[in-house]
């Protein structure tokens, strides 16, 4: 069997950086869980970084805004409690943010292409005041009204086919339509690359939180480009009659999936081939810890032990 590897998989620029303030913090508590990856979060509570759901929670000491970053109030109310405050928000997020309050501040009713309930999409609301609307689906477009000075802004993750299509149907709503373009490059690469491993590989293995959206969109665009999937959070849920009979897999990943996941699954999936005589290994050779980083363009191997 061929183990071959998403050019373009885990961890983000953001999430990245997140993870380093969050390590480099000294201890503290993240607003929600830092990233969507439940083996991540417990790692960080063992090196002094636990988990709030509030800041009502927290009366003194170091709070850390994940990468989906958080409204104006919370702001204010760290600043009113005297917290140390460490600011993880992606910058693409900050993006996003300035521009929703700037089309607002010009007077344009906002609406944000997104995820209801994502808490970057509640982050972007916030800042773009009460009178924002967040809208996910054509038909939820096709209900809007006429509105005369029109300002969209996306969720970072969201879909690129979605939102050119969504958007074509907001110039039917509208005379006068401002578009932001905030989608990042990080979720269409790793999409992008998944399909083409997708379209070569029998069986598809994503790795990622269950709870993870883009690791969730991960595994159905492979889906659609025809692999047998297989979503897992950790290489203890590989099963090697997965790969019986298999030819070709491959390995992707979602981008708050840490390296050192994904090489265990890299690993245990190379374990299960053992004694197929066919069996071919990476072209760039055996992985060893902090070496899976070297066969993806945009490298974002964070080691904390
Ligand atoms: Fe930021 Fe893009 Fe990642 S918005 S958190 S770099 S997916």
């Amino acid at each position: 069997m061929k183990i071959r590897l998403a050019q373009y998989m885990g961890f983000c620029y953001g999430v990245k950086r997140a993870v380093e303030l969050a390590v480099n913090s000294g201890g503290g508590v993240t607003l929600g869980p830092l990233i969507h990856n439940p083996q991540m979060v417990s790692r960080l509570a063992r090196q002094g970084v636990g988990v709030v759901n509030d800041l009502e929670e927290v009366e003194a000491g170091t709070v850390i805004i994940r990468s989906h970053g958080e409204g104006p109030a919370v702001y204010e109310r760290a600043r009113a409690k005297q917290l140390n405050l460490v600011d993880a928000t992606c910058p693409h997020v900050k993006k996003a943010q300035q521009a929703a309050r700037k089309l607002t501040e010009a007077d344009r009713q906002v609406v944000i292409l997104g995820e209801k309930n994502h808490p970057e999409v509640k982050s972007i609301l916030a800042w773009a005041g009460d009178d924002a609307i967040v809208v996910e689906t054509a038909d939820e477009v096709r209900a809007l009204p006429y509105i005369a000075h029109l300002g969209v802004v996306v969720q970072t993750t969201f879909s690129r086919s979605l939102f050119e299509e969504l958007i074509s149907l907001l110039q039917n709503k509208t005379d006068d339509l401002a578009v932001e373009r905030t989608i990042c490059t990080a979720t269409d690469q790793r999409q992008q690359s998944a399909i083409e491993l997708a379209k070569q590989s029998e069986v598809m293995v994503v790795v990622g939180g269950k709870n993870s959206g883009n690791t969730t969109r991960l595994a159905s665009v492979c889906e659609q480009a025809g692999a047998r999937v297989y979503h897992i959070e950790t290489a203890a849920e590989l099963r090697p009659e997965w790969f019986q009979g298999v030819q070709t897999a491959g390995i992707t990943a979602g981008a708050s999936t840490p390296d050192w996941i994904i090489e265990e699954v890299y690993h245990t999936m190379e374990e299960m081939n053992m004694g197929n005589q066919e069996s071919v290994k990476l072209e760039t050779g055996m992985i060893v810890k902090g070496t899976i980083a070297a066969v993806r363009k945009d490298a974002a191997f964070v080691d904390i032990g």
